[in-house]
This record gives structure tokens, sequence and C-alpha cells, in this order.
């Protein structure tokens, strides 16, 4: 176990890195009011996103997966920015060398101005044809239950990386380096279960980084990090970056 440091450790590192990786999850979106995967608030219907969230599923009922995805967009349509989005925004502008991975499909870092980012897992806000693969952009609440592709009519999937799908090679290679070459990563609400999201932080301690994470409840590889702030986002990051 590495002996942990605190908030003003982490600041000063902050402070001087000029390469900074950083990986989001669910919880930095909690704080709009988003609700996470694994939080009770999380189910509907009481399927679990593993039962949904899946190709099986969405074969065996389209219908059924759309309507989940109109559940959540309306959710997510009246959810803004917190000052946790904020920060990282400022974080981006003043480092060197920077870059967002998040596994959130919300689309709120890029509205709060997140420039240099990878949305890992795609984005709600997005549709692709699951016959001739054309990727849209679709902001109806709610979508047709059965959207259909305006090019070729064939039936419209969330573009979003289901369990059992592959990452976008780019984005995962894009990733890896943004990880491999920073000198200090930060882990930002995410329960780091999930591969590869979940490799990135022993990826970057091992080529070296300074690896922090800020969550409500740590990560099964939490011990092996140089910090791991417990509280809210919207509390640590803003105080992270002023
Ligand atoms: N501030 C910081 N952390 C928080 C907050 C908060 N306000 N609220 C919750 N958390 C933490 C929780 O303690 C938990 O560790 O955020 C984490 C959320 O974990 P999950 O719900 O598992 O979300 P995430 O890790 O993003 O899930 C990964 O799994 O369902 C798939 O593809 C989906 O992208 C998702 C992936």
């Amino acid at each position: 176990m590495q002996p942990q440091v605190g908030i003003q450790e982490v600041r000063a590192r902050l402070a001087n890195a000029r390469a900074v990786t950083v990986l989001t999850g669910a919880g930095i979106s909690a704080d709009s009011g988003v609700p996470t995967f694994r939080g009770a608030d999380g189910l509907w219907r009481n399927f679990r996103a593993e039962d949904l969230a899946t190709p099986e599923a969405f074969a065996r009922d389209p219908r059924l997966v759309w309507e989940w995805y109109n559940w959540r967009r309306e959710i997510i349509v009246t959810k803004k920015p917190n000052p946790a989005h904020y920060a990282l925004v400022i974080l981006e502008r003043r480092c060197e060398r920077f870059w967002l991975i998040t596994q959130n499909v919300d689309g709120l870092h890029r509205a709060a101005g997140s420039r240099k980012l990878s949305e890992i897992h795609g984005n709600i806000w997005k549709v692709r044809c699951t016959a001739c693969g054309q990727i849209a952009e679709n902001r109806d609440v709610p979508i047709a239950l059965l959207p259909a592709c305006p090019a070729c009519s064939g039936l419209l999937r969330p573009h979003i990386v289901w369990f059992g799908e592959s990452l976008d090679a780019e984005d995962l290679s894009r990733s890896y380096e943004a990880v491999e070459s920073c000198e200090v990563m930060l882990i930002i609400g995410t329960s780091g279960v999930v591969y590869p999201a979940a490799s990135f932080a022993p990826a970057a301690k091992a080529a070296g980084a300074f690896v922090a994470e800020i969550t409500l409840d740590p990560a099964p590889y939490s011990e092996t990090l140089d910090a791991s702030l417990q509280g809210r986002a919207k509390d640590i990051l803003p105080a992270l970056v002023e």
C-alpha cells in the first residue's frame, strides 16, 4: 500500500504538471442530478444497465431499449454542467498537454466547454444506423421508439458502446497514449469495474504518473493510488484548480 497524500499535495502536483490526463465516470454527473449506473436511482423498471445496454437486448427488443434511452434522455436533457465539469475546462486551458477521457454519454463535458476529450462510451445524443452505419446527431426527446435512418431506412440504435462491444480503436489508442504519457492523472467518479477504463489508473501508475482519485466510494484499486480524495466532485475539483 502506498502512503496516500491529501488535497494540498494533489493541488500542488496539478499546478506544476505540464501533462494531465483525466478519467471521468458517472460520479461527476451525479452532481448535476444524472443518476449513476450502479446507484439505486439508476434502476429503470427494475432492469439493470447490464440487462439493457447490450447488443443482445437490442436484438431481442429494440423498443424496450429505446424506451430506456428515452427515460435517460428525458432526465439528461434537463441537466446542466456543474462546478466539477467547469473546473476541468479551466484545467484544460491551463495545461500544456491535457486529455479528458470520459465514460459518460451525457455530453455534459462538451456542454461545459471541454474540447480535448474522448467520449469513449459514445454519446446519448447520437444515433447510428444498424444497416449503413451512418452516425448522426439526434436530440429528439422522446425519440421514435423504432427510429429509421434518413439515408437507408435501416433501424437506428444509440451511438453508445454497449457491454460486450469494443471501443473505437482511435479513441482507445489516443486514451492509452494520454494515460501513459501524463505526469498527473485524475480519476473522478467511477467505480472502476468496467474495462478498459478500469485499466487506465494502473497503467498511468505503472508509467510513473502521480495518480489521484476523487470519489464517494473508493475503487478496487484505490489503495495502489497516490491519493484517494473522498467527497463530491463538485466540491473537491474546484478546490484543486482554483
Ligand atoms: N462525486 C464523486 N464521485 C461520486 C459522486 C460524486 N458526487 N457520486 C457518486 N460517485 C462515485 C460513486 O462512489 C461510484 O464510485 O461515482 C462512481 C459511479 O460508479 P458507476 O455508477 O459504476 O459509474 P461508472 O464507473 O461511470 O460506470 C462505468 O459502466 O454502466 C457502464 O458504460 C457504463 O460508462 C458506464 C460504465
